[in-house]
């Protein structure tokens, strides 16, 4: 094992750091989009409707009109124009659901909304809400899980002859893989409080894309730009679901301006299954072929997602296939199919969690086949560019992953017969799963003020949905001016700072590295320029900045003056620098390189025959996600991404009643997610190779990439403990009845 190769040793950069926000939230002095409380504010509740497929005949809105406090019912006949996005461009504005409000009469989903009541309070709104009677004119709808995957789906990536070396090979896999519906469940609800001030519109937002979410209403809305700010400074996460702009926010942006008051909306538990996104359910078909020695010689994964009618949500779970393994003939392809549910949307690691659900699980029954061991099976095939481009890795360390997790785990004890393993009275099941993430960043501008009070001032107009945007922006400022962490101000969350980067793809961290790390050089740069009075015959150029000192590059720091004081001789407020930085699908960068992250899981079942009892004891996980900067949030993030990972592999699914095509499962108590007492022990290592071919501190990602691969290796695990290779998520206890 290497040991990893430090860029220069760091106060800041990968220290475990305390979220610098955590104490605002755990006091309740964070303000989330839900606590904002405006004067003269309305609250409107919309109306879903109750078919999954037809037509509105009628909307009565005489005794909903009627009930105390009711201001406005809003409805096609008159939320006035919208507009819908041309292009849907992922720089300007992107949504997934592109039909605006009550654009027609058409049904095409159960819960899709067809009027919003407003009205002076919650309850009022909510029971006039439920007195709008809606007729409609039903037609049939289609909401099964039955997809058909086929051979003529569209060629996501191709090389060599697959099929025609898997007719050749002497050991083969042909299995169809699903995963179901899952909804993100994140605890805040999607929330939108809009005021429209007479002149311009503020909307507080659970947003995880504050600039897009500025684009889409600019564009939906017909306004300009100038006249639209977004804020959204805390979220209690989104895990994608809050990454683009829901109809919600929109009727809440026309209350507004009808009404000339603030006028707040909350999305209920039970919408958020139906109007804000979930992962779409997945069929895949993976063929894999070997020969006897375990070189796989074919690879194909065919794959199709369920779609909305009106729109067209693409699930890649092709994405990690074409680089994950070496083989000479691979052929992915991939499709939608329409069913009648609201848009899909990105949910945690899209594409390649379902995606590696199949690939990884396949590669565990092809293990099997061969009487190789799982883990060496991977070895064998780990290739030495990414052959589906030819291109370099930029840093990739899989096998590393794999041996380190191994040797973690206790691997080589394992016995591969099913149910061979047993300790007090238990069967125990061990399986592996290996993951991949892309490498991704986008464009980031950011601004950052050395104050003459001794403080600074970070901002950036990113988000931080929880897992530690604030911190890392702090430690950046910290890392090149040596000013203590207490000191630091962080903006971020609102349009009208510098643009920022999404919180999404697992990118944000890596796309704020350069933007804030220019800003903060531009700005000591300025006060070195400033600070050369204070050195007898000193250039700009002998100076530096260390712990929040300015000194001659030769001198200690403490030799030197503290910077409050170069600013204050100098008469300044504030020595600032700005910067921006460039990124997105069409980074030039990925012309040279393949940029990934990867990890691999390793996990062990308890197994009760007597009373079917199935728990994950256990989970090592090891990631390759380049340099970590907070190794604290860090280890929360991939923690949190494995304890998902046994709710995907157990529980979650989302049932839609083939009756009336609604979600069924639609609250806390039916929708079944792990929770603290589902927890395995966690075993989480990070190998901290930087990436510096990706930015000069060499972090890539880390949120998505450990959701990745963890249910692989938890079916894998069932089947060694019972024998029962479930290929259709989640594990039901009645598939494990034999
Ligand atoms: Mo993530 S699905 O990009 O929030």
């Amino acid at each position: 094992m290497s040991t990893a190769p430090d860029i220069k040793p760091s106060k800041f950069i990968g220290r475990p750091q305390s979220r610098i926000d955590g104490p605002l939230k755990v006091s309740g002095r964070a303000t989330y989009t839900s606590d904002v409380d405006l004067p003269g504010m309305l609250y409107a509740v919309p109306v879903c409707s109750t078919i999954a497929s037809g037509k509105i005949t009628s909307l009565e809105f005489a005794a909903a009109q009627a009930m105390p406090g009711v201001k406005l019912i809003l409805h096609r006949g008159n939320i006035g124009k919208l507009y819908r996005i041309p292009g849907n461009s992922f720089e300007d504005g992107y949504v997934d659901e592109q039909r605006p409000p009550f654009e027609d009469d058409i049904i095409r989903y159960y819960g899709q909304y067809v009027a919003c009541v407003i009205a002076e309070t919650f309850e009022a709104a909510s029971a006039a809400a439920a007195a709008v009677k809606v007729s409609y004119e039903v037609s049939e709808h289609d909401v099964s899980t039955t997809l058909g995957v086929h051979d003529d789906l569209k060629v996501a990536s191709e090389r060599g002859d697959a099929a025609n070396a898997f007719e050749q090979a002497p050991v083969k896999i042909d299995e169809l893989y699903s995963t179901p519906v899952e909804t993100h469940n994140p605890i805040e609800l999607h929330a939108t409080v809009a005021h429209w001030d007479g002149d311009s519109y503020t909307f507080y937002e659970t947003s995880q894309a504050i600039s897009n979410h500025r684009g889409t209403l600019v564009q939906m809305l017909g306004v300009p730009k100038e006249k639209v700010r977004v804020i959204s400074r805390y979220l209690g996460s989104g895990f994608g679901g809050k990454l683009w702009m829901w109809p919600h926010s929109l009727l809440a942006g026309i209350a507004t301006k009808q009404m000339e008051r603030p006028v707040k909306l909350v999305v209920s538990r039970k919408m958020m299954f139906q109007n804000v996104g979930h992962r779409p359910t997945t069929e895949q078909r993976v063929r894999l072929a070997a020969n006897a020695d375990g070189k796989l010689v074919s690879l194909r994964h065919d794959f199709l997602n369920h779609s909305a009618i009106a729109d067209d949500y693409a699930e890649d779970c092709g994405e990690a296939t074409p680089s994950m393994y070496s083989t000479k003939n691979l052929r992915v392809t991939g499709g939608t199919v329409k069913r009648n549910v609201g848009s899909p949307t990105s949910m945690r690691g899209p594409g390649a969690v379902p995606g590696l659900f199949a690939i990884e699980s396949a590669m565990d029954e092809l293990a099997i086949a061969l009487e190789i061991d799982p883990v060496q099976l991977r070895l064998l095939n780990e290739p030495k560019v990414d052959e589906s481009s030819g291109l370099p890795f930029s840093s990739r360390h899989l096998v590393e992953c794999l041996q380190t997790g191994a040797e973690k785990f206790g691997w080589s004890k394992r016995t591969p017969e099913v149910g061979s393993m047993k300790r007090d009275g238990l069967t125990l099941g061990w399986g592996v799963g290996a993951c991949s993430w892309p490498g991704l960043r986008f464009s980031a501008e950011a601004s950052v003020d050395l104050r003459a009070d001794g403080t600074a001032r970070v901002a950036c107009g990113t988000q931080d949905i929880g897992t530690g945007t604030y911190t890392i922006l702090a430690q950046l400022v910290a890392e090149h001016t040596g000013i203590a962490l207490d000191k630091i101000e962080v903006g971020l969350g609102d349009t009208a700072l510098p643009i920022g980067p999404i919180s999404g793809g697992s990118a944000a961290t890596a796309s704020v590295i350069p933007a804030v790390s220019d800003a903060t050089r531009a700005a000591v740069k300025m006060l070195l320029s400033r600070a050369v009075s204070a050195f007898e015959g000193a250039k700009e150029e002998d100076l530096a900045m260390t712990s929040g000192f300015v000194h001659r590059k030769q001198d200690a720091p403490e030799r030197g003056v503290p910077y409050a004081q170069i600013l204050e001789a100098a008469n300044m407020h504030a020595a600032s620098g700005s910067a921006s930085a460039k990124g997105g699908f069409n980074d030039p960068l990925k012309k040279k390189w393949s940029i990934h992250s990867y990890g691999a899981h390793f996990a062990e079942v308890t197994w009760e025959p007597e009373t079917a009892r199935l728990r994950v004891s256990r989970v090592v996980t090891v990631i390759d996600g380049g340099k970590i900067l907070n190794p604290r949030a860090g280890r929360n993030q991939v923690e949190g991404a494995v304890m998902m990972g046994v709710g995907m592999a157990l529980f979650e699914h989302t049932t839609y009643d083939p009756r009336t095509g609604a979600p069924i499962n639609s609250n806390f108590a039916d929708y079944v997610m792990a929770t603290h007492a589902d927890a395995p022990k966690l075993d989480v290592t990070f190998l901290d190779h930087p990436d510096t071919v990706f930015n000069e501190l060499g972090a890539r990602g880390i949120a998505e990439i450990g959701l990745a691969g963890i249910a692989a290796a938890i079916t894998g695990a069932v089947h060694h403990a019972t024998g029962v290779r479930v290929r259709k998520l989640p594990v039901m206890i009645e598939d494990l009845l034999g």
